[in-house]
């Protein structure tokens, strides 16, 4: 798949995700194999106005991370133009814009999937971001509005004929937020409906499923959201083939280095957070998991944290396996 000049040579990719794909998860990613990511959303009037956190921990990068695709958050050309122009001078790759946000809080001042209510609106803006911009312009958006107003076919077309070089499609409406299922036969509609790349999204768990929406849709890649969190190993094409000694080897050295970067890029009580949350969601799900949560979400260090994720992982994995795993510290010294 290719953006502009920038070419995309995996089938999978991480999707921004809030307080997720950060830098740590991000480079992470990158490393189990994601194709080019999407920075987690930024919200246009912040950056505008200098907020600093904005600015720089949510719009931050790393040259590594590169080509990158960094994603607007925004109602009108005023914020969306002016933050569009910051970030390409920053070294953006690709603008990519939020179209597809359904949180109450978002959608009731015009952000995200509003953005999709209002087809003239927002094909005005998308021709003043193109005609501010050199850098290739893409939309990720939803099914539609709501499940009356299934609208991605004629929007994506829309937002084609603007300049809009590719679009991402997680097919649910706003209405459906994250319940049901994801109909994929709406990727297919956008797929037919345009001439450039379009990425499919949505309750892909594997990579089996990945090559899947590709068949059944004709997309040129896939993002994957919530499957990846806990399970980067997912965007690996090699994963699955591994035995299962170097299935945990591997994602032991995984977990160890994001542990590593989470503390390179977040101070104190947000690297604690980072810490746990990630923790937690690699400890995955099983009947051992509550008591270890507790526990984990009481410490009050880092390395306090990990120890507790320590002796959990080994429990874990001698109990499926009945290998000594005490041998391999996961504690970062
Ligand atoms: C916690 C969370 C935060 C998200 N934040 C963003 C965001 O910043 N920008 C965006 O376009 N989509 C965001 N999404 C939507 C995902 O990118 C993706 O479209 C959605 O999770 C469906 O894909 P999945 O089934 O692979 O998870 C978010 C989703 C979740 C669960």
């Amino acid at each position: 798949m290719q953006i502009g000049d920038i070419k995309i040579n995996k089938i999978t990719r991480l999707a921004p995700m809030a307080s997720i794909s950060n830098i740590p998860f991000r480079l992470i990613a990158l490393e189990c194999g994601s194709g080019m990511i999407t920075s987690e959303e930024i919200d246009s009037a912040a950056l505008v106005s200098g907020n600093v956190r904005t600015n720089y921990d949510i719009a931050g990068y790393l040259p590594e991370e590169k080509p990158i695709a960094l994603q607007l958050l925004g109602a009108t050309d005023k914020t969306l133009v002016p933050a569009a122009m910051i970030l390409e001078d920053r070294g953006a790759d690709i603008i990519d814009i939020n179209m597809g946000c359904p949180m109450r809080k978002i959608t009731k001042t015009g952000r995200g999937a509003a953005m999709m209510k209002d087809i003239i609106k927002t094909s005005k803006i998308l021709r003043s971001i193109r005609s501010a911009i050199k850098i290739p312009l893409t939309i990720k958006i939803r099914g539609g509005w709501d499940d009356q107003t299934l609208n991605a076919p004629d929007f994506a077309r829309m937002a084609e004929s603007e300049g809009v070089d590719a679009i991402t499609v997680h097919p649910r409406s706003r209405t459906q937020k994250f319940t049901g299922y994801a109909p994929w036969d709406v990727i297919g509609k956008v797929v037919d409906s345009v001439n450039i790349p379009v990425t499919g999204n949505g309750d892909v768990l594997s990579m089996n499923d990945a090559k899947k929406m590709k068949d059944q849709t004709g997309c040129h890649s896939v993002m994957i959201g919530r499957a990846a969190i806990g399970n980067p190993w997912i965007f690996s094409e090699d994963f699955e083939k591994l035995s299962s000694n170097d299935k945990y080897d591997y994602k032991n050295k995984i977990i160890r280095k994001h542990m590593i970067l989470i503390r390179e890029y977040f101070r104190d009580s947000a690297a604690l957070l980072q810490t746990k949350k990630h923790l937690c969601w690699y400890a995955g799900s099983n009947r051992m998991v509550r008591p270890f949560r507790k526990k984990l979400f009481n410490a009050k260090s880092i390395s306090e944290a990990e120890d507790i994720f320590e002796k959990f992982w080994a429990n874990t994995i001698k109990n499926d396996r009945n290998i000594n795993y005490e041998k391999i510290p996961l504690t970062i010294n």
